[in-house]
């Protein structure tokens, strides 16, 4: 009920005293109800943020996403603009239109913020097309210029998260099927691929994704399921494409067949899983995590070519290699 007629939204952004052009909705505990508790144009009040903070989820209404998607877009704009302005200690008008390297930034916000509700709620179809919607936006800007490509690989958090670490990904994954001269298509449909390829874990307790060391076996069993999982969400979101499929369902395979699900060997592990791959791992050796520190991005690729050479292709992680430096 709530999935199909309802929009998840950020409850940190509602702030009081100001008034939005869309109702806010919560729900009850089991989702199948809906009540409006702050009708579109009304002043929001201190009593509204206590009920507010009290609710785990907050709602618009799929009629109004439009309207809330724009406030969300102009309250990330503005955010940068303040963070610039403290930087910098500038006087910058509201007006002074944002650099690149400012609109790279609200990008990944957004994209952040999208893939938290589509790891959330993974078979609601809007959140699906609000993804696709950042890979064009990344696609358009790696296309854009090699300072995009620049801009995007130094804007990636290195704080592990499923999905900022998908974002990632998918930026080091574009960067990486530039290099290799991808079309458009091909970029469009690897990034897209790189986004969702960790949509398994959706499914997975957080007690598992979030463990502090080592996977008992029964616990990795439950973890090698993510990948086939993925699949099994990607077609109920109606994703048709092969090759999206492909690189989502085979980025664990190993080209000694050691990997999973399937225990590819080299060249029958399809192209997009292995770029997937090659991002997953550098992402997760150059991010901090409770238990371990992040790798520099070249203690990383040389890990990766010392001791993963029987797991990944050499020949494309030399392209990597090529394309850091
Ligand atoms: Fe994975």
């Amino acid at each position: 009920m709530v999935g199909q007629e309802y929009i998840l939204i950020d409850k940190s952004v509602i702030a009081e005293g100001c008034a939005y052009d869309f109702s806010i909705f919560c729900a009850n505990k089991s989702k199948s109800k809906v009540e409006c508790i702050k009708r579109k144009g009304l002043i929001v009040q201190s009593d509204d943020i206590i009920v507010f903070d009290k609710r785990n989820d907050l709602y618009v209404s799929k009629s109004e996403h439009f309207a809330y998607k724009n406030f969300y877009k102009s309250h990330l704009y503005k955010n940068v603009r303040e963070l610039n302005k403290r930087k910098n200690h500038s006087v910058e008008r509201d007006n002074t239109p944002l650099t690149f390297t400012q609109k790279v930034e609200v990008m990944y916000q957004n994209a952040s913020k999208a893939l938290n509700e589509l790891f959330n709620n993974p078979e609601t179809l809007n959140n699906y097309n609000e993804s696709k919607s950042i890979v064009n936006e990344l696609v358009d800007s790696v296309l854009d210029s090699d300072f995009a490509i620049e801009s995007l690989m130094c804007i990636a958090t290195h704080d592990y998260y499923t999905h900022t670490h998908s974002i990632n990904v998918a930026i080091y994954a574009l960067s990486l099927g530039t290099f290799l001269g991808y079309s458009e298509e091909e970029l469009r449909e690897l990034g897209e691929a790189a986004l969702l390829h960790d949509l398994g874990k959706s499914k997975i307790s957080s007690a598992i994704i979030n463990k502090d060391g080592p996977l008992t076996k029964d616990e990795f069993e439950i973890m090698q399921r993510h990948p086939v999982s993925g699949v099994s969400i990607g077609l109920q979101l109606g994703i048709k494409n092969k090759k999206i499929l492909d690189g989502i369902k085979y980025h664990h395979e190993k080209i000694d067949g050691s990997g999973y699900p399937d225990g590819l060997y080299k060249n029958d592990i399809p192209m997009y899983a292995q770029i997937i791959c090659l991002c997953d791992i550098f992402d997760a050796l150059t991010s901090h995590r409770s238990y371990k520190k992040a790798m520099t991005s070249f203690e990383a690729l040389k890990l990766m070519k010392v001791e993963m050479n029987k797991h990944i292709d050499v020949k494309l992680l030399n392209k990597m290699i090529l394309m850091f430096r």
